[in-house]
């Protein structure tokens, strides 16, 4: 084999080749190893007074950590959900949210320092050099990574500073007790009979959601969507949105020999019908209608609901329905619920079946 065939082998090495017969010797390294600066002892090495110091200034981060946890376990007890408390510059928000956030960041931080606070100024400051090595280490090096191991864990003082030991352990134990109050919450968070119940009851009249006012079925106009809410309800309600979410009906007029479901022409008030304008995908409302073929559109992921035939998924990824409303005229001629939805509005969730 000729060095033309491999012209690496004829140059000479740049690092210095240690291979049999290689003559070329390795070139002095142009950056000298400046070495390590001396080392400074911190002040706690030398000072027991401010080791104590630092010693007492991790042990209470571990105890502000410890009442912070107990802190959250008490206000995810005592604070009802539905209470709201003003934050500047955020604005008003959840004052559970906004205690449980506080107190599981404060024990997290607090222990997270005191972890750091304690390595940097009362553990070992020993400088160690890592030499290179192959990457298969020996059964020496084996025994020695676990002696230093060991020796690291002595050195940690554990042993001696019990104050921190114990401040330590209560923090640590604790901890977990938010996480375990959060899975045991779980239970209070199921929606039980919630999602099946909204703002609709029987002689609830329909308001028209823009102008505000009772709609008439003369309202109604062939060819529109007409948006109604409960009377009663005010924006100004501090679970207006929760309400509304549930509770937003849309109108339409048909001609009854259209309605090809005999339910809804029973449900239907003067040709009029009353479904959720709630998609039963995930909950976009629905804004669009046509009226030649009497489809409404949800905009999000364009599930089709034919409003003719018991809003029953034409097109789409929706599983359900749109739930209808009973419909009426009371003796004022205003347009009034019979009842609530027959069926939980909005998208699938695990309890519907
Ligand atoms: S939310 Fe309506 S189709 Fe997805």
């Amino acid at each position: 084999m000729s060095s033309q065939e491999h012209p690496e082998a004829a140059l000479p090495s740049e690092r210095g080749d240690t291979r049999e017969g290689a003559v070329t010797p390795a070139r002095a390294d142009p950056f000298a190893d400046p070495g390590l600066p001396p080392h400074e002892p911190r002040v706690q090495d030398i000072d027991e007074r401010a080791a104590k110091r630092s010693e007492r200034v991790v042990a209470f981060l571990f105890t502000v950590s410890m009442l912070a946890t107990v802190a959250f376990i008490v206000a995810y007890v005592a604070i009802p959900v539905d209470r709201s408390v003003y934050v500047f510059p955020i604005g008003r928000i959840s004052a559970t949210n906004f205690t449980l956030g506080l107190t599981l960041g404060v024990a997290l931080f607090c222990l997270g320092a005191a972890a750091i606070h304690w390595a940097r100024t009362l553990m070992s400051d020993v400088e160690l050099i890592d030499e290179r090595h192959p990457v298969e280490t020996s059964p020496e090096i084996r025994s020695k990574v676990l002696a230093d191991f060991k020796e690291g864990a002595a050195e940690t003082g554990l042993g001696r500073r019990t104050l921190i030991r114990k401040t330590m352990l209560g923090a640590l134990t604790l901890i977990p007790l938010s996480g375990l109050v959060l899975l045991g919450g779980l239970s209070k968070a199921a929606p039980g009979t919630r999602l099946r119940r909204t703002a609709w009851a029987g002689g609830k009249t329909l308001i028209n959601q823009n102008t505000l006012q009772p709609l008439r079925p003369e309202d109604i106009e062939v060819g529109s969507l007409t948006f109604a809410m409960p009377k009663g309800m005010k924006e100004e309600d501090h679970d207006f949105q929760n309400q509304i979410a549930k509770a937003a009906v849309m109108l339409v007029r048909l001609r009854p020999e259209d309605i090809k479901d005999k339910k809804e022409l029973d449900w239907s008030a003067d040709g009029i019908v009353a479904y959720s304008r709630i998609c039963t995908h995930v909950g976009c409302p629905i804004t669009l209608y046509e009226q030649q073929t009497h489809h409404v559109l949800c905009p999000c992921h364009q599930s089709t609901f034919d409003l003719s035939d018991g809003a029953r998924v034409v097109f789409g990824p929706a599983g359900h329905a749109l739930p209808q409303l009973r419909i009426g005229i009371n003796k004022d001629g205003h347009l009034e619920a019979l009842g609530d939805f027959a069926a939980p509005v909005g998208p699938s969730f695990w309890e519907r079946g």
